[in-house]
């Protein structure tokens, strides 16, 4: 790491102390915020984990709905977000007033349905949803909480949605939303990897659409993509389909292995933009600074009744926000 940013580090491991803060990273963050971080994860290990911090602020390095979650389930910590326009396509793809005026349709229309959410939403999103999932818990929620006989709309991912559909069995009505990173993972650069290097295997995220994952080893979420490399023991070469970062992370814990960045169609590194804007700098800042700040908004009241009963286990039965009310 050049000096520059050593001193930063440092810096940040100091107002860490000095404001009583936890450093949660997800594994989308550049290799030297993961490497300051107290706790790495996927979204839903974060989540979790976030309702286990002792100190009384959380700098969440991850986006927007990553850190309005950890505050929805931590109301009474203070949650920083190093760059509050870390956002998300998937967010912007599922407008609450589309979501309730779709909704409406297919109640007018006599349709019994819940309404499952990917967790990359917005809050407004999850307020209006019976269940939120995550790459790591949707398969369960699907098979084992959403009532039989319900129709299930699933928003805003419409890949995480058909590869459920494919796996679980279950009709889903899907929203028109994907994420901009593994949207774009290049189909004949993946083959030509292939063919370059026949003995390696292919791990793909499910926000990836059908064409990569139909050439995919492994589907599964981060948690369990590096669950999945763990088990292998003899050195191995993987084709990454995921944001890169990602191989930062499986290079600390499994370095006998190799692995290969499967390319995007316009960008050779497609990493995500909005995961990037979370620099050293802005941590050390918002440290400082006490800003920016998730404050507590109104649609947080119900959004995180549903989160609590989605992700946690055993839910926490009662999370009081700031207003007591
Ligand atoms: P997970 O880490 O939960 O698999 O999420 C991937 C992602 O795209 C987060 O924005
Ligand atoms: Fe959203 Fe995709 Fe970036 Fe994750 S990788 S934050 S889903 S745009």
């Amino acid at each position: 790491m050049p000096a520059i940013l050593d001193d930063i580090s440092a810096e940040i491991l100091d107002l860490k102390k000095q404001i009583g803060a936890t450093i949660l990273a997800h594994y989308y963050q550049d290799g030297d915020v993961q490497a300051l971080a107290d706790i790495t994860g996927d979204s839903l290990k974060l989540a979790r984990e976030a309702t286990h911090v002792d100190s009384p602020v959380i700098v969440f390095c991850g986006v927007l709905f990553m850190a309005e979650t950890a505050k929805m389930l931590n109301p009474a910590k203070t949650v920083l977000l190093p760059d509050l326009q870390a956002g998300c396509s998937l967010v912007d793809a599922c407008p609450a007033d589309k979501l309730d005026r779709y909704q409406e349709m297919l109640r007018i229309n006599g349709r019994q349905f819940q309404t499952v959410c990917y967790i990359n939403s917005s809050a407004k999103v999850k307020a209006l949803s019976d269940w939120v999932v995550t790459s790591g818990n949707a398969e369960d929620v699907v098979r084992n909480k959403v009532p039989p006989g319900y129709e299930i709309l699933f928003v805003p991912d419409k890949h995480l949605g058909r590869y459920l559909q494919e796996v679980t069995g279950r009709e889903m009505i899907l929203w028109d939303g994907s994420c901009m990173v593994h949207e774009i993972f290049s189909v004949g650069d993946l083959l030509k990897m292939k063919k370059q290097h026949p003995t390696a295997k292919t791990i793909a995220h499910p926000e990836c659409p059908k064409n990569i994952l139909d050439l995919a080893d492994y589907v599964g979420g981060t948690e369990a993509m590096i669950k999945h490399v763990g088990g292998y023991a003899a050195p191995t070469t993987f084709l990454v389909a995921t944001e890169p970062n990602m191989m930062w992370q499986l290079q600390q814990r499994f370095p006998q292995h190799t692995y290969l960045g499967v390319p995007g169609i316009t960008c050779a590194c497609n990493n995500c933009p909005h995961m990037a804007r979370n620099t050293l700098e802005k941590i050390r800042d918002c440290m400082r600074t006490g800003r920016p700040e998730i404050t507590w908004q109104p649609e947080f009241d119900k959004a995180k009744d549903v989160l609590a009963r989605s992700l946690l286990n055993p839910p926490k039965s009662e999370l009081v926000h700031p207003h007591g009310d």
